[in-house]
């Protein structure tokens, strides 16, 4: 019995170290990063969740002018606690219910600086008869300091000052090991079987997401949401063209890409059909239109150059022809830090014999700016089931791969990633990237694609010098 309390309560230590729980996050649940030009809140110069823009909000905030002197130092160790790299944890933003300051120092604070207290916090306790709003004796300041951190305090080690001792085991960056986890945070729900996701490489803050059904639905990454109207609905393309041809039916629309600012779709072709060679239908084709532009009666213009605009036995979208099923692949455009070309990455087939279960999927060279540890590591997936990391070892040239553990929410604030199955992965211009996840095994129009950035949960870079060097729109 004392044995197996002892193996229970070593399991629990153990449990409790391999969880996340005391992983460093920012508000907005991602991971912390350097700003080394801190200066109104230089503690967190090394690991800290503010760049420019957060400091000199901390900075803004001042004491109310009647504590101006006295209260200085409370504002500014107060206001800083939002460049915490634990501030993720200390500010809970989906309930507002309560302060990040520990029972004491809430008192402390609520007896000398109660009136900056509340306006950092816009809190007015007063209205529901919590405290009195002007209280006129010690005992009456000192019942109200004691119900109002009852109240709003909350508990250790997630709050101020105890949160320093945290601090202090995390002052520089953790290093990534190869085991790590990486966080999957779902930027795109309810998608019908996605299958792809295509930058149209004009800096705008928009992906665009292929539908197995042909649909092209816009994914705008400034407001993080899908856009109600489709860039593009193939039932309704071929709505059109069924007035000429009345049998005409998609095959499996599986990739989308931009070239030449036109968008390329790939269109696979469905079993039974055998019009790969048929140019009046789109099975078996790469078809390329111009969605930037409308001629009369279609969503989209045809490029004056396609090859068969000229044909009229030939739909003027078709663009190349002959495909069965068409795929996707990605092109690794060298290390645009450190200018390092690694070898050529041609997949290692004979290491896939073993896992005969494992469906390649390919994926990307990550160069982005947001993940510094991940750079110049090659990221993919299994079809059936998770996702695959490879990396080269400098000194051997040899690659080695891995299988890319994605984190639970004890990792990952707020992930939901069970089961896991990769249609493709993408990359946006700022060449982050991400997962195309699917249901699998099932062809029913179900809503439950899901579109996932990576994201590293250890440091990521000040997202606002990333921003500034990589996108036109902030
Ligand atoms: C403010 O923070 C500094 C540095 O950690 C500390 O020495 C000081 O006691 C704090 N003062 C208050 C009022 O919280
Ligand atoms: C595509 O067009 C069809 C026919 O007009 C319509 O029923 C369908 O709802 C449209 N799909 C989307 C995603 O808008
Ligand atoms: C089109 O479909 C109809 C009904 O299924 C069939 O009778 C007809 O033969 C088909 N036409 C062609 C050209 O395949």
């Amino acid at each position: 019995m004392k044995g197996l309390f002892l193996i229970t309560a070593v399991l629990l230590s153990f449990l409790q170290d391999s969880c996340g729980d005391d992983l460093p996050i920012c508000r907005d649940l991602r991971a912390p990063f350097q700003y080394p030009d801190a200066t109104y809140c230089p503690q967190y110069a090394e690991l800290g969740c503010c760049g420019k823009r957060g400091e000199r909000r901390a900075e803004k905030t001042v004491p109310c002018s009647q504590e101006k002197e006295a209260c200085a130092e409370y504002t500014r160790n107060i206001s800083c606690l939002t460049c915490s790299p634990f501030s993720g944890r200390m500010f809970d933003d989906s309930d507002n219910a309560r302060i990040p300051l520990c029972r004491s120092y809430c008192a402390e604070t609520y007896r000398k600086c109660r009136y900056s207290l509340l306006k950092i916090f816009k809190l007015r306790p007063w209205r529901d008869g919590l405290v009195s709003r002007n209280p006129e004796t010690e005992e009456e300041l000192e019942r109200d300091a004691v119900a109002f951190c009852e109240k709003y305090a909350s508990e250790a080690p997630y709050c101020y000052p105890q949160i320093m001792a945290l601090e202090s085991q995390h002052t520089s960056p953790r290093p990534r090991s190869p085991t790590d986890c990486v966080c999957a945070v779902p930027v795109a729900t309810r998608l019908v079987q996605p299958q792809a996701i295509a930058d149209p490489g004009d800096k705008s803050n928009r992906l665009f997401i292929l539908e197995e059904s042909g649909n092209v639905k816009i994914l705008d990454r400034g407001l993080n949401k899908v856009l109600e109207e489709p860039l593009l609905n193939m039932t309704r393309v071929l709505s059109v063209d069924k007035e000429t041809e009345p049998n005409l039916t998609v095959g499996i629309v599986s990739a989308l890409y931009f070239k030449d600012s036109y968008l390329h779709i790939a269109i696979g072709r469905t079993p039974e059909s055998k019009d790969v060679l048929n140019l009046r239908s789109y099975n078996g084709k790469i078809i390329r239109i111009d969605v930037d532009d409308q001629d009369p009666g279609k969503e989209y213009a045809i490029p004056p150059d396609n090859p068969f605009i000229n044909d009229p036995d030939a739909f003027p979208e078709i663009y190349a022809y002959g495909f069965v099923q068409p795929w996707r692949c990605s092109v690794d455009p060298g290390d645009p830090v450190d200018g390092y070309a690694r070898s050529d990455l041609i997949f290692p087939i004979n290491s896939y014999t073993y896992g005969r279960d494992i469906g390649l999927v390919g994926g990307y060279m990550y160069y982005g700016c947001l993940h510094p540890n991940l750079n110049g590591k090659y990221i993919f997936g299994d079809y059936t089931g998770g996702m695959l990391i490879m990396e080269e070892d400098r000194d051997t040239g040899e690659w080695e791969r891995h299988r890319l553990c994605i984190g639970d929410s004890s990792i990952c604030p707020g992930a939901d990633v069970s089961p896991l199955f990769v249609a493709s992965l993408g990359q946006d211009s700022n060449q982050e990237i991400y997962i195309v996840a699917i249901e699998r095994d099932t062809m029913d129009a179900v809503a439950s694609g899901v579109l996932y950035q990576i994201t590293d949960p250890t440091l990521r870079n000040d997202p606002q010098e990333c921003n500034k060097k990589n996108t036109k729109f902030t």
